[in-house]
């Protein structure tokens, strides 16, 4: 396999336009971050890059805004955000990408930034459209995409432009996130327990159906599980399902009992009537027409405690209710102390990934201890299965 390319620590790039693709993808909401992790992790390098006076120009994107200015996913609190943080200046770029671009980022001085806004604002972007990369590649001298979590997504600002750009580099995170999960790749111990959460099942299908070969265990939680029962016959009242699932279930059980992966989905759950309200516990067959799924209950916890207990590796993302409220957060909270206690007690190799899997654990009040923990969801999952992942491939 072709080595990527990494960005040399001594390479001099003083006053050289550096084009650097970030996730600074955090949940913002009535425009305040709530959880800075993705733009804390990122501040070192920037802070390198200004060191050595290059000229930065930030790319990232907000939520899926697909192609339409939506103002809640502007970038303006993470504008504000890296202003206070960095010792530069920060300026904010939200105008398009036509002949008057250069000429606008012409002042660009040694060590100063800009950050554009949501480049998912303009639909190009998610269409991985040539002209578009080329418009982004013109931009710089040089590429550097050190955001991992979006490396599985073939988009302008991490495919295309490296063909317009003449050199183009990981950044020093994304080598990290890479060291790290081959590592645990290369040292994983059995029973490896997989913990799968979120909403959609049919994003994340491929992932569930190729790991079922290399995991002993499958735990299903968060809305993903509200699938499994509607497939088991419950009733799940006004909870997130995806329609016309049953098939996609099935396939992944036959699946499993070929590849003798076991499959534990919730046994028991907390429900509520709205998103903003109290819990209640309730046994799945019990669920009444107007309430929601929140978190997964008691006996649930307890079990999926006792199989990470019993792994000797657990590779975790996404979270198991609906834990902006704390009054559903309990779920995911316990999950990640039992993966933190085996971690620290037993030597439990463990990973946690993904953008709101982080939000979650960070609303613990304990100091909790991972073997990695990733900013990357999607794309943690799919660099497990083996893929290669389009924003990789053009780095080597
Ligand atoms: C993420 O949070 O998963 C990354 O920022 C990538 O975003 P996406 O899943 O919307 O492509
Ligand atoms: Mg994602």
């Amino acid at each position: 396999m072709d080595k990527i390319n990494f960005f040399p620590k001594n390479l001099n790039i003083q006053n050289q336009k550096v084009i650097l693709r970030l996730d600074l993808n955090v949940p913002v909401k009535d425009k305040v971050i709530q959880d800075d992790t993705r733009i804390a992790l990122c501040l070192p390098f920037i802070n390198k890059l200004i060191e050595k006076k290059a000229k930065i120009i930030i790319i990232s994107h907000l939520g899926r805004p697909q192609g339409i200015k939506v103002p809640e996913l502007s970038l303006i609190p993470i504008y504000k955000h890296l202003k206070k943080s960095l010792q530069a200046n920060v300026y904010f770029f939200m105008g398009s990408f036509d002949e008057e671009v250069q000429d606008k980022f012409s002042h660009l001085k040694g060590g100063e930034i800009i950050l554009l806004e949501n480049i998912r604002y303009f639909k190009e972007e998610g269409a991985d459209e040539e002209n578009f990369s080329k418009k982004l590649g013109s931009l710089g001298d040089i590429y550097i995409n050190d955001a991992f979590s979006c490396c599985h997504r073939k988009q302008a600002s991490i495919h295309n432009i490296t063909k317009f750009v003449k050199n183009s580099y990981a950044g020093p995170l994304l080598k990290k996130e890479i060291d790290s999960i081959n590592l645990v790749i290369q040292n994983k111990k059995e029973p490896v327990t997989c913990i799968i959460g979120g909403s959609k099942i049919s994003t994340k299908i491929n992932v569930i159906t190729n790991l079922i070969k290399k995991v002993n265990n499958l735990i299903i939680v968060g809305a993903m599980a509200n699938n499994f029962f509607i497939y088991k016959n419950f009733k799940v009242g006004k909870s997130l399902f995806e329609e016309n699932t049953n098939k996609i279930i099935k396939e992944i059980y036959e699946k499993a009992k070929k590849n003798k992966c076991e499959i534990l989905i919730p046994e028991d759950c907390l429900v509520g009537t709205s998103f903003s309200g109290r819990g209640k516990n309730k046994n799945l067959d019990k669920i009444e027409n107007n309430e929601i799924i929140l978190d997964i209950g008691p006996k649930t916890i307890k079990s999926i405690e006792y199989k990470i207990d019993q792994s000797n590796t657990v590779l975790w993302n996404g979270p198991a209710g609906y834990f902006e409220n704390e009054n559903f957060m309990n779920g995911t909270i316990s999950i990640a102390k039992a993966i933190s206690k085996n971690t620290i007690e037993k030597s439990l190799i463990s990973i946690l990934g993904g953008g709101d899997t982080l939000a979650a654990v960070n609303k613990s009040k304990n100091k909790l201890s991972f073997t990695h923990l990733s900013t990357a969801g999607g794309a943690f999952l799919e660099y497990l299965e083996g893929k290669d992942l389009p924003g990789l491939s053009v780095l080597k």
